[in-house]
């Protein structure tokens, strides 16, 4: 594995043994791989457990908490013996159920996903927030990181303002990243890797750039996960 690499690759599949091939072939360049509900609901612990047989690296357990703190505190509890190194919660959860969290799991990097990227300013003024999605990400970032958060989930785009916001201490981990002439499937607003570790971010979340080159053959994900980490170079 790769320590120094800012890469974490997202295991998008309903598949163990497809996720086992990704991170064997990506594992020299990436040592974070970000397991999802998607993946989660279907295999659980034990699915992570069969994953550790594929190579050397940490989890981002994305599972986006978000219920009354007393019951998030209680699943942060049940996924703590996985040791997750960055394990999510909605940050409009509020500060009462990000403290529980933090609380529930100090050793793990409570990470709080901001505004989702998949809202407008639209969306967000209909859900009832008073400000758009910028200036609510900001906040919810201040909110969740005096809570005990240790990291962060923002567009790329929010990435300079939060950091200014939350300080140097915090990681910042951006997904909407495409390198140049990289397919957007559904992500609207994209920058570089390149782009957005200037922009501040620690980490990035990227799936299809890296998991459709699967499509080709395992070396050419070998090849293009390698390829981007020496972009960031
Ligand atoms: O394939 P792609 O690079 O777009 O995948 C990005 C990953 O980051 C997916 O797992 C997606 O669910 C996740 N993500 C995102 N936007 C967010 C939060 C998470 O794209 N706001």
């Amino acid at each position: 594995m790769n320590k120094s690499s800012p890469i974490i690759l997202a295991l998008d599949t309903k598949d163990l043994d497809t996720a086992k091939s990704w991170i064997s072939a990506t594992n020299a360049a990436i040592s974070i791989y970000k397991v999802g509900l998607e993946f989660f609901l279907k295999f659980g612990a034990a699915g992570i457990a069969e994953l550790a047989s594929a190579g050397d690296f940490e989890i981002f357990l994305d599972l986006k908490l978000h219920d009354i703190p007393n019951t998030v505190a209680g699943a942060v509890s049940s996924v703590a013996h996985l040791k997750p190194r960055f394990l999510t919660v909605h940050a409009s959860g509020g500060s009462e159920m990000i403290s529980a969290a933090s609380t529930a799991a100090p050793a793990i990097s409570i990470t709080a996903v901001t505004i989702l990227t998949s809202l407008s300013d639209g969306d967000v003024a209909q859900i009832g927030f008073a400000k758009g999605a910028k200036e609510s990400a900001i906040n919810l970032a201040k909110i969740a990181t005096q809570n005990g958060a240790r990291s962060i989930v923002c567009s790329p785009f929010e990435a300079s303002d939060i950091r200014s916001a939350v300080g140097s201490t915090i990681e910042i981990i951006t997904p909407g990243v495409r390198p140049l002439g990289g397919d957007l499937g559904d992500q609207k607003r994209v920058m570089t890797p390149h782009e957005a570790i200037k922009a501040g971010a620690n980490f990035l979340v990227i799936g299809r750039p890296i998991s459709d080159l699967a499509k080709i053959s395992l070396s050419a994900m070998s090849d293009g996960a390698a390829e981007i980490l020496d972009s960031l170079n």
